[in-house]
């Protein structure tokens, strides 16, 4: 038991614990994207109530959800303890300290871009989840994301947060494999690359939603 406690507090049992909570959600959004995708068939949200109402009744996917709040609430308390720990064992930078040729800017910025992303969760929870799970509405979830995107700031600042989320998975993506001992000269190239397609391909198909409703709708 000592054994587990000890990992947990070690700095590379929070690396690997970050790592996998991290894939665990790269997986949430892309079955999340998928989803949302219904919203773009022409049939007045039908197909898209469907599955939201699929979602928000099986007793399955409850579940799954209360592994997925675990998810993010796990990814996010290790990240920070790593944070502090990094802070505390070097608080006067160094001197000369060049960071743009030590490390790219995506990996400096990863715990701002997180914070940034984790401001657009709570707002967008807030939106969908707690309206209409929590407090109940009159409109449909269709309706509700239609409604949300006719609002330029609104929308805009989704397609904002994406920017932020790409950056965040772009470098995540590959210093988790890193994490997790994969650095192979033949492999790492490989996953850069199988990286940099995910944290532009998905951030660009969240963002062409609130695009595509302002613009149609
Ligand atoms: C344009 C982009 C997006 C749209 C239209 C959208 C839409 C929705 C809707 C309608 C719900 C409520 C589902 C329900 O309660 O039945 C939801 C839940 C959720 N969304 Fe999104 N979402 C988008 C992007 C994102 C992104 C980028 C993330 C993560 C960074 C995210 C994370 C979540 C989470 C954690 C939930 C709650 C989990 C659940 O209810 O199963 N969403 N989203």
């Amino acid at each position: 038991m000592r054994w587990i406690i000890d990992f947990l507090n070690s700095s590379i049992g929070k690396k690997i614990i970050v790592s996998f909570t991290g894939i665990f959600l790269c997986s949430f959004l892309l079955v999340h994207l998928s989803g949302n995708f219904l919203l773009f068939r022409s049939d007045q949200g039908e197909a898209f109530e469907v599955y939201s109402k699929f979602m928000s009744t099986n007793g399955i996917i409850g579940f799954l959800e209360i592994g997925l709040a675990l998810g993010f609430a796990i990814h996010i308390f290790n990240t920070l303890r790593l944070t502090l720990e990094n802070k505390r064992a070097r608080p006067v930078p160094y001197a000369v300290n060049k960071a743009s040729e030590n490390s790219s800017l995506t990996s400096r910025t990863m715990f701002y871009s997180g914070l940034l992303v984790l401001s657009f969760l709570i707002i967008h929870l807030k939106s969908y989840f707690w309206e209409h799970r929590i407090v109940g509405s009159d409109l449909t979830m269709y309706q509700s994301v239609v409604e949300s995107f006719k609002d330029p700031v609104y929308g805009g600042f989704y397609v904002f947060a994406m920017v932020l989320l790409g950056l965040h998975l772009n470098h995540g993506f590959e210093s988790a494999f890193q994490t997790l001992g994969l650095n192979h000269k033949k492999y790492t190239p490989i996953i850069k690359f199988l990286g940099l397609l995910f944290s532009i391909i998905v951030p660009a198909g969240f963002a062409s939603m609130p695009i595509y409703f302002f613009i149609y709708q």
